[in-house]
């Protein structure tokens, strides 16, 4: 297997969901599927023994924090987890000063956070690969899983399937989507409000990627347009971590066209429609904010119901566990060879 990761000179990095190209980002999906079968079959070969990886967290995680570590251990790497609140990183002590003291110690570096540039600048002094675990701007590992779950789905050529976000079309995921399948050759649909159209720069960066892959980039606030045909239907939670809460009162009217009901599932007139979320997933009212956005504007679930989320069409945990299989190939190509 060639080693084609790129995004940070030298070493095997992911900081952006285009880094590895087209192929590169394939090559990883059949590693992955690899890993995944032999996990299952009990037959996966540790080939991480003796490496040390960082986990350094600016936000909170469940599933991608999980991921590493599992991921990690099974490959018989050892891993150090820096949460919000357990380093001087950004406070007393710099980017790069961090990165450079995590270079020397660690052999990779996992970095969820705010900002893209913060990622970019551990990458820039690390010296060791850095793989961006969720910025404002970017959730490639999420793209690794998700593209992995859909060809699950729809096994054959990658260019072959079609997908429709709806939602917030300037969040890290629908941005990240965009740019994925405008770089593998899908059929990409963004459904968004105008307030919330993804910024031109972007779309018209998708729209070059496409020139090349052959693509087909839509990115509009026509939910029926967006939905007709597609073999999958993705969302993500309306206000992401970092923003504002007072954004719910601004999103909630904005977004609600937008949520994922039955009806829109059954708009895309195929019976095979499947559901994607990147989770956590705001479907009913068995967690605070779930009660809150009920008591306040009167939804049960936000950017999904509950119809829907357990639904036979649901494939959301099916595409939480390919994070780690994900995950593991991305770790196995970078250091594993
Ligand atoms: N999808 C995802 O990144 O989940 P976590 O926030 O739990 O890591
Ligand atoms: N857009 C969400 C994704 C969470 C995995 C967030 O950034 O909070």
């Amino acid at each position: 297997m060639t080693r084609t990761l790129k995004g940070a000179g030298k070493t095997r990095s992911l900081l952006t969901p285009t880094d590895p190209g087209r192929d590169g980002f394939l090559e990883l999906l059949d590693r992955a599927a690899a890993l995944k079968l032999a996990k299952r079959a009990g037959r996966e070969q540790p080939v991480l023994t003796g490496r040390n990886i960082a986990l350094v967290f600016e936000k909170n995680s469940t599933r991608t924090r999980c991921a590493f570590e599992v991921a990690a251990y099974d490959q018989g790497a050892h891993v150090t987890y820096l949460g919000p609140s357990g380093s001087h990183l950004g406070k007393e002590e710099s980017v790069a000063d961090t990165a450079r003291v995590l270079g020397a110690l660690y052999d990779g570096i996992e970095f969820r956070g705010f900002a893209q540039e913060t990622v970019a600048e551990l990458a820039r002094h690390a010296g060791v690969p850095v793989w961006n675990g969720l910025t404002d701007e970017w959730h490639p590992t999420q793209m690794l899983a998700d593209v992995l779950t859909m060809r699950e789905h729809q096994p054959g050529p990658v260019e072959a399937i079609s997908f429709c976000f709806t939602g917030d079309g300037r969040g890290n995921i629908a941005r990240s989507l965009l740019v994925t399948g405008a770089m593998l050759g899908m059929d990409v649909r963004i459904a968004t409000p105008d307030e919330l159209r993804p910024p031109e720069a972007l779309v018209k960066e998708a729209e070059r990627l496409a020139l090349t892959s052959g693509a087909r980039v839509l990115v509009t606030g026509d939910l029926p347009a967006a939905l007709d045909g597609a073999a999958f239907v993705h969302t993500d939670v309306w206000v992401s971590m970092g923003e504002a809460d007072a954004e719910w009162d601004r999103r909630v009217p904005l977004l609600t066209p937008y949520r994922v009901t039955p009806q829109v599932m059954a708009a895309t007139g195929r019976p095979d429609t499947r559901f994607l979320h990147c989770l956590p997933a705001v479907h009913d009212t068995t967690t605070e904010l779930g009660r809150r956005i009920h008591r306040r504007y009167g939804l049960t679930g936000a950017e999904v119901t509950g119809e829907v989320f357990e639904s036979a069409a649901s494939v959301v945990f099916q595409q939480a566990e390919n994070r780690m299989h994900t995950i593991k190939a991305l770790l196995v190509a970078a250091l594993g060879e």
